[in-house]
């Protein structure tokens, strides 16, 4: 049984994840990590080259072989793991799904403090800016809200405080 961090972008999945991992001795993953790496290119660089579906494609192949793993994992997800089916199902039937939330706002504010991001980050829509952030999180919220059995909101709180908030909920569950 692993556990999957999802979330929108800038919610702290990747750094929740490797700090939760340490606290139950667990080895983490992170879904964007392996598929840069096997792919040898950067999201950027593989969404201008085969296009959001492309990468979809990639992002779909690496969750279902993580999900096929027998040892339990911490699982930082990407933002838009959530938007195909089969990724749903397969997360739903190997393991916890918890939901980093934040609003619009503030994930806004923690995108735009990331220096990674223009380098490594696809834009999402058109538009670009906050207003991609509040459209897309709100397309996806039904999404995130069906597939977590667990939320925390970490607006305002460090990642030591989000892992103290989830740590006793996931050591009830594993
Ligand atoms: C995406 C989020 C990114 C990455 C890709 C697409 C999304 O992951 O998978 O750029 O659709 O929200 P992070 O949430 O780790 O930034």
């Amino acid at each position: 049984m692993h556990v999957y961090l999802i979330g929108y972008r800038g919610s702290g999945k990747s750094t929740v994840a490797r700090l939760l991992a340490s606290a139950i001795q667990w080895p983490m993953v992170d879904t964007d990590e392996i598929i840069e790496t096997t792919s040898n290119q950067s999201i950027r660089d593989i969404f201008a080259a085969e296009g959001e579906a492309g990468f979809r494609d990639r992002e779909e192949a690496v969750i279902h072989e993580i999900a096929s793993r027998t040892s339990p994992t911490v699982v930082a997800t990407g933002g838009g793991a959530i938007l195909r089916a089969g990724n749903r199902q397969r997360m739903e039937e190997s393991g916890l799904r918890i939901w980093l939330q934040a609003s619009a706002e503030f994930l806004y504010r923690r995108i735009c403090g990331d220096q990674s991001t223009d380098a490594r980050r696809p834009n999402l829509s058109d538009q670009g800016g906050f207003s991609e952030v509040a459209e897309i999180l709100a397309a996806r919220r039904p999404l995130y809200e069906q597939l977590a059995q667990k939320t925390v909101d970490t607006e305002h709180k460090t990642p030591d405080e989000v892992v103290a908030e989830l740590l006793d909920w996931v050591k009830s569950k594993v």
